[in-house]
């Protein structure tokens, strides 16, 4: 099938490495948002305004595509929206349809994670061709954990946990491929390149930032937090990305944006 890539959720914080990884191998692409497209934006893409809850501007923003990635999310209705987009491009003469998920929405009984679960299910038996991609956080997901705390006189961290942060370029780029290539279905996880303790990862990022603050571990109840400090939604073995959260931290210092 000839036609541009649409990437859904091209706005956000994957979707926009995605988008500059398409547009510089040469893919047309068609970026979706709620949003209507700014007046100064020149960049060599097409827009499409549609709201995958209501469904609005859905029918045009599928038409014609070959790929489709999908990237949109909103913690409250991610079953509703890829069912909509689902049968959106199943009208639309089965694009290919490249979902990204996270690494271990299968272990981790966490509400947003069993919507990405059912969500991949959908993609799964859609009879679309498709691929799926499972991905640890993102570096900037987990210095925003950190550094979102801005008013606090501490840095409170959950105890026990450790993550493998990923670099979002990095994943953006192996979404590119997989969008260029053939249907796969589920490929492998694709994980940052280092497991490190949620306390120290804290304390690089507040280092970076040249913030003083004590780290407090807490504790927290119920089973996605006990299936989360099991390392539930780490890849250990697919240490497949190699942008280091310190790398990463120092980049954003650089760029001015800690
Ligand atoms: N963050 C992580 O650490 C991580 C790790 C692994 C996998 N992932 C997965 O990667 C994907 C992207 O995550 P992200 O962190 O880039 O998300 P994000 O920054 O929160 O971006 C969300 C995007 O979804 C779009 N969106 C939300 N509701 C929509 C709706 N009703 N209709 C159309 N578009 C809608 C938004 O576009 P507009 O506001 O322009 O409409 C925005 O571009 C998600 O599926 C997430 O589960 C994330």
């Amino acid at each position: 099938m000839d036609g541009p890539t649409l990437v859904t959720g091209a706005t956000g914080t994957l979707g926009r490495p995605l988008v500059d990884r398409l547009l510089a191998e040469g893919t047309a692409v068609r970026v979706m948002s709620r949003r209507p497209r700014r007046a100064d934006d020149d960049r060599p893409y097409a827009w499409a305004v549609c709201d995958l809850a209501s469904g609005e501007g859905l029918r045009a923003a599928v038409e014609g595509a070959a790929t489709i990635v999908h990237c949109a999310t909103n913690a409250r209705n991610d079953v509703a929206t890829t069912r909509r987009l689902v049968d959106a491009a199943r009208r639309a003469g089965g694009p290919h349809l490249v979902y990204i998920s996270i690494v271990g929405v299968d272990r981790v009984p966490f509400f947003y994670y069993e919507a990405k679960l059912a969500a991949e299910r959908l993609v799964e038996e859609s009879g679309l061709p498709w691929t799926i991609l499972r991905a640890t956080q993102f570096h900037d997901l987990v210095a925003t954990m950190t550094l979102a705390q801005r008013r606090l006189p501490v840095a409170l961290v959950p105890a026990g946990l450790r993550f493998q942060p990923v670099e979002v370029t990095e994943v953006a780029g192996r979404l590119a491929e997989l969008a260029r290539d053939a249907p796969a279905g589920r490929v492998p996880d694709m994980g940052g390149p280092e497991v490190r303790d949620a306390r120290d990862l804290a304390a690089s990022a507040l280092r970076a930032a040249g913030r003083r603050r004590r780290i407090v571990p807490v504790r927290l109840p119920g089973k996605a937090y006990r299936a989360y400090r099991a390392g539930g939604h780490l890849a250990p073995g697919r240490t497949v990305g190699t942008v280091t959260f310190e790398e990463y931290l120092e980049r954003r210092a650089k760029a001015g944006r800690l």
